[in-house]
């Protein structure tokens, strides 16, 4: 019996070409999730941190992209990358964000006009100026796509249902919600016996909070995550047109971080006040995110009763209320882990895989 030559099998031309900016714990995260089954069609063909870039047009191995920036000696440039999916013949070439860069995020519309689909959990661009959020309604236009489920809720089906049901005819008529898991976390702890900045110290050890808690506090991520989900249902709303309660007080709001976490304690006095009247109230304090009917936004400090069903939250679990047309009588809440990197890797990933 004569033997038979086998010839080696080609390497599959991959369906998905994608390039992720941004190592960082969401980016680290979706690099191991490129590295499982699920990822098979997946290529990745470029990866970059704020400072270094590694590009490979025939696949860079998810878990060496560490080890390869490290080596790497191309600086930041975004044209190797995206000639890179370019030279990947792939059906469908993808530009992951997992930064927090205005500027990276300035660019999503014109990668989309270009071809590009965006998959993202950079909020700098949907939840920025309306100008950027019409960019990108037209960029869309063309056929590529906008992955936004890990900008809102870490990929809690938030804004695929809100889309599915205007699909049907259906509308947004008021949306209330605790949208931030470091907010979730301190006012679900928050009960008087300790001091807010001793929750907060704790908030920032356990990495709910970002390095700066400002971030968090200020509740501009929150408006921003408002202003996405709001735009998703039809409102056209102006960043400037969220009425924002910062838990910052002002004397804190210009110092570098050292300073801010140095003086913490000056955070306190004002939400105990707050807390002492809530209590007297009957109530408890959240920090919620409300849209009305009239399109008036407004994130900040409310005392709740016992009976809203934010009242009765844990951990840093994200609440999202919406009341529509057809979910009338009582709202169709959505809740669940609103922060964490495995989660939010995996809502990038559903949304490259569902294109
Ligand atoms: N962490 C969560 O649970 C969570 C949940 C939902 C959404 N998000 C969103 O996900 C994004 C990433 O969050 P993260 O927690 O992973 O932040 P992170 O740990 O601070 O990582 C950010 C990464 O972005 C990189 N970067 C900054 N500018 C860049 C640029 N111009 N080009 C390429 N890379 C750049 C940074 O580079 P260096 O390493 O050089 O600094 C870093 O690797 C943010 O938009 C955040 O709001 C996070």
């Amino acid at each position: 019996m004569s033997a038979v030559a086998i010839a080696p099998l080609a390497e599959p031309v991959p369906r998905t070409a994608i390039v992720l900016l941004g190592t960082g714990v969401v980016g680290r995260a979706l690099l191991t999730l490129l590295g499982t089954p699920a990822a098979r069609s997946l290529r990745l063909v470029g990866a970059a941190n704020s400072r270094r870039q590694h590009v490979l047009a025939d696949g860079v191995t998810p878990g060496e992209v560490a080890e390869r920036l490290a080596k790497a000696r191309e600086g930041r440039d975004n044209l190797p990358l995206l000639a890179a999916l370019d030279a990947a013949s792939a059906t469908r070439k993808v530009v992951v964000d997992a930064t927090a860069c205005a500027i990276e995020a300035s660019r999503h519309a014109e990668w989309l006009a270009a071809g590009y689909h965006v998959v993202t959990a950079n909020k700098a661009l949907a939840g920025g100026h309306l100008s950027g959020w019409r960019a990108l309604q037209s960029a869309t236009a063309g056929g590529a796509v906008y992955g936004d489920a890990a900008t809102v809720g870490a990929g809690l089906p938030v804004l695929s249902t809100l889309r599915r049901l205007r699909h049907c005819g259906d509308s947004l008529l008021t949306l209330e919600g605790v949208f931030s898991g470091s907010l979730s976390w301190l006012f679900n702890q928050y009960d008087g016996s300790r001091p807010f900045s001793s929750l907060l110290r704790d908030a920032r050890r356990l990495g709910f909070t970002e390095p700066d808690p400002r971030s968090d506090l200020s509740g501009e991520d929150v408006a921003r995550k408002l202003l996405i989900i709001a735009r998703n249902a039809g409102f056209a709303l102006g960043s400037d047109e969220v009425e924002v309660e910062s838990l910052v007080p002002e004397a804190l709001r210009g110092v570098d971080t050292k300073a801010f976490l140095d003086r913490l304690d000056e955070l306190d006095e004002p939400l105990r006040e707050r807390h002492a009247q809530a209590r007297a109230n009957g109530k408890v304090l959240r920090y919620l995110a409300r849209l009305n009917q009239r399109g008036r936004a407004r994130v900040g400090l409310v005392e709740v009763g016992h009976d809203h069903p934010a009242s009765r939250l844990s951990g840093t679990d994200n609440q999202f209320a919406l009341t529509t047309t057809r979910y009338h009588a009582t709202p169709l809440v959505i809740q669940g882990p609103g922060a964490g990197p495995e989660i939010t890797a995996q809502a990038l990933l559903g949304d490259v895989l569902a294109l």
